[in-house]
């Protein structure tokens, strides 16, 4: 009896060793390659994104913004009653002869919530895509939301003869106020 058991304990101590029931499994080399190949990756973005930072460091992002003062031609090249729009992008400045000969630059931007208003040439107005305001060719509103007329920038001749806009002079729009009148000093008489 006492063999019996002895017997029947060194089998199930085999058995145990056979199957692997400890906690000293080593993993396959297919496992180990895999969880390093993991290990290289984490290490590699971990670098990728420090280098960036680094680099972001020193060569901080610009932003380049057009110039504040710019020539738009000479007078001669724009008629009695023209808005010339070709500024606008660049510049968000519209060119504007007056029919009676006077200049003045205007801001290409709506005093409502700041969409890019378009001239409307067959029905003489500004005319603003976002919620439908309206502007008179002096900039006064006077339909949808829009609050103010447009604000104008200073307009005068330069050194050889041209015409000079220079956004660091700027007349705001007055409610219900015509800006012909609150600011002479912004139409240019050639
Ligand atoms: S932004 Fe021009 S009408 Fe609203």
């Amino acid at each position: 009896m006492q063999d019996q058991f002895e017997n029947e304990l060194v089998h199930e101590q085999n058995h145990d060793t056979r199957s692997g029931s400890g906690a000293s499994e080593e993993p396959s080399p297919e496992r180990r390659k895999f969880l390093s190949r993991i290990g290289w990756g984490s290490l590699a973005a971990f670098a990728g994104i420090n280098s960036y930072a680094f680099l972001r460091f020193f060569f901080p992002r610009v932003l380049f913004e057009p110039p504040s003062k710019f020539k738009v031609g000479f007078p001669s090249d724009y008629p009695p009653g023209i808005v010339n729009s070709q500024y606008k992008r660049e510049f968000g400045t519209w060119i504007i002869r007056l029919p009676d000969g006077r200049f003045f630059a205007m801001e290409s931007k709506c005093t409502h919530l700041g969409c890019t208003p378009n001239w409307m040439e067959s029905q003489k107005k500004f005319k603003c895509p976002c919620h439908g305001s309206g502007y008179y060719i002096t900039g006064l509103n006077f339909e949808g939301p829009a609050p103010r007329p447009m604000d104008r920038f200073k307009i005068s001749i330069a050194d050889d003869g041209q015409l000079q806009v220079d956004k660091t002079i700027k007349y705001p729009g007055i409610p219900g106020r015509e800006s012909n009148e609150v600011y002479p000093q912004s139409l240019l008489k050639v």
